[in-house]
């Protein structure tokens, strides 16, 4: 089942995402749902604030990055917690399925250490580099309530507040479907 996508300007994007404990109902099937809608929408990863529910899940295929170094990888990360971030910063153009139509360049460290558990609740401890480390980090913000435009400086947030304004008001056109906020 294909869900449709939360926007900016949706307040279940601000939250903070609550832990999956073992009686949410369905998990697996949350998840492949999740998977059907992230490929549906054409994107590399996807958070489950993304699909109007605070809850902590995300779930990535960075298989198909040309530029990635270390293979890509196809995962669900469920109740994840970042242990360490290293490495040098480095920029890239972010985009988000939930800003359609916004790239931006965001600034972030390499490398990443990543607990979490998958969908059997058995624990994990990963480190990732290049760009599904970008993504994964990407991704967490999602459950901490954070977008990447809130890394860009006061001028870039000035220039993009109408852009901003037009997406929480469903006036764009994305080609996959959206949630407006408030309806
Ligand atoms: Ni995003």
């Amino acid at each position: 089942m294909i869900y449709p996508v939360t926007v900016f300007g949706d307040p279940v994007l601000r939250k903070k995402a609550e832990p999956i404990t073992k009686d949410f109902v369905d998990l697996k099937e949350f998840v492949q749902n999740m998977f059907e809608t992230m490929y549906n929408s054409d994107g590399v990863g996807l958070a489950a604030p993304q699909v109007g529910q605070a809850v902590r899940i995300f779930v990535l295929d960075t298989t198909h990055n040309e530029e990635d170094e270390p293979a890509g990888i196809i995962k669900a990360f469920i109740n994840p917690v970042i242990v360490e971030k290293s490495g040098d910063d480095w920029v890239m153009n972010e985009g988000c399925l939930s800003l359609p139509e916004i790239r931006e360049d965001v600034i972030r460290p390499e490398t990443v250490r990543i607990k979490y558990v998958d969908e059997n609740f058995n624990e994990h401890e990963e480190e990732y580099s290049g760009f599904t480390s970008r993504v994964i980090q990407h991704e967490y913000d999602h459950l901490e309530g954070v977008m990447f435009v809130d890394y860009l400086n006061p001028l870039k947030k000035r220039i993009l507040k109408s852009k901003l304004t037009a997406i929480s008001k469903g006036k764009v056109l994305p080609k996959y479907r959206i949630r407006i906020p408030g309806k």
